[in-house]
């Protein structure tokens, strides 16, 4: 019997698809940095049974209207904003991401984005190579503590949990806004739910992990940096489309609000003159939340073992779109 077909958009390391060895025929797209073309992804998805993406594969109607075999996309990612959640549920594919694996990973990214925005850590690591470093002086470098002030975390799933649970370390007052309460983060981290409004007025780190909904698309507007402190500084490590980005460069050119930390940017690579990476008060890192080797490696087997559940007929590990379990 004809062995079912699986794309992979990416280099992946092989021992994460050792799980395929006697199930399917696997080709991989050969390159680790270069995002797979649009037409070859389409070539390859109108004879797929599978696809392992990455957030830089659009995943919509158009593809899945001509994907006649596909039956599951399996995205290295928590996020999946990258894929048409409603078109892919109507076509009978099944959706899969990487949750919880990455969690505490992210969370330590986040957290270091803000303690090296918070510490101006950069500036200070590029001062010293500069041959800046003269003498030492009372005011050199000086940041804004982090401990003991308020964290408002927007998005309260399970990478905020685990923000918030670093939070606590630094003995921080701890805010939150979510579509629905959590009791959990509640009862266990002391967190405290607010508007969105209260979490602007309020917070010293107002931390973005939503995910990209319509609903939270450029949320962080010209009004919502209005109502930071001053002295606040703004962390962004879910995606860049829930940011303004011009009115974010112009609260932090301004000084409405103190400095940024982003991972994720509205375009994705960045390019390198853009206004917001001329500004001092800027940490900018590209797109690293759940970057290190060992969680990198621990998304890509559960990738991978997604897409061999759904090839045998099995419930897959992290289902986005429950709906279509019943045609599994
Ligand atoms: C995710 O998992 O959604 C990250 O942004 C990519 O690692």
């Amino acid at each position: 019997m004809k062995k079912p077909y699986i794309f992979v958009t990416r280099k992946i390391p092989e021992e994460a698809l050792k799980v395929f060895a006697e199930i399917a025929e696997v080709s991989m797209w050969s390159d680790e940095m270069i995002p797979v073309p649009r037409k070859k992804l389409l070539e390859e998805a109108s004879r797929a049974d599978a696809l392992y993406t990455t957030l830089s594969d659009k995943i919509d109607e158009e593809l899945l209207n001509q994907a006649p075999n596909l039956k599951v996309v399996a995205n290295l990612a928590v996020g999946y904003d990258n894929i048409e959640i409603e078109a892919a549920t109507k076509k009978g594919v099944a959706i899969c991401n990487t949750p919880d694996v990455l969690s505490d990973t992210t969370a330590d990214l986040t957290f270091a984005l803000l303690l090296a925005t918070a510490r101006r850590i950069v500036e200070s690591s590029e001062y010293i190579k500069a041959g800046k470093w003269k003498n030492w002086a009372p005011l050199l470098l000086a940041g804004s503590d982090v401990h003991h002030k308020t964290i408002g975390i927007i998005g309260m799933g399970r990478i905020g949990q685990a923000v918030a649970k670093r939070a606590t370390g630094f003995e921080m007052e701890i805010l939150y806004h979510n579509r629905s309460r959590n009791q959990k983060a509640e009862h266990e981290l002391g967190a405290t739910y607010c508007s969105f409004t209260e979490i602007l007025n309020k917070s010293d780190f107002v931390v973005c992990l939503a995910p990209l909904t319509v609903e939270t698309k450029g949320m962080f507007n010209k009004e919502a940096f209005k109502q930071m402190k001053n002295s606040a500084i703004f962390i962004n490590a879910s995606r860049g489309d829930l940011v303004d980005e011009a009115a974010l460069f112009n609260a932090l050119e301004n000084k409405q609000i103190k400095g940024a930390g982003l991972d994720v940017f509205c375009n994705e690579p960045i390019s390198a003159n853009h206004p917001l990476l001329s500004l001092i008060n800027v940490v900018a890192i590209p797109h690293i939340g759940s970057a290190s080797v060992e969680t990198r490696m621990e998304m890509a087997k559960l990738a991978s073992r997604n897409i061999a559940n759904v090839l045998q007929n099995k419930r897959p590990e992290a289902l986005v779109n429950e709906a279509i379990l019943d045609l599994l």
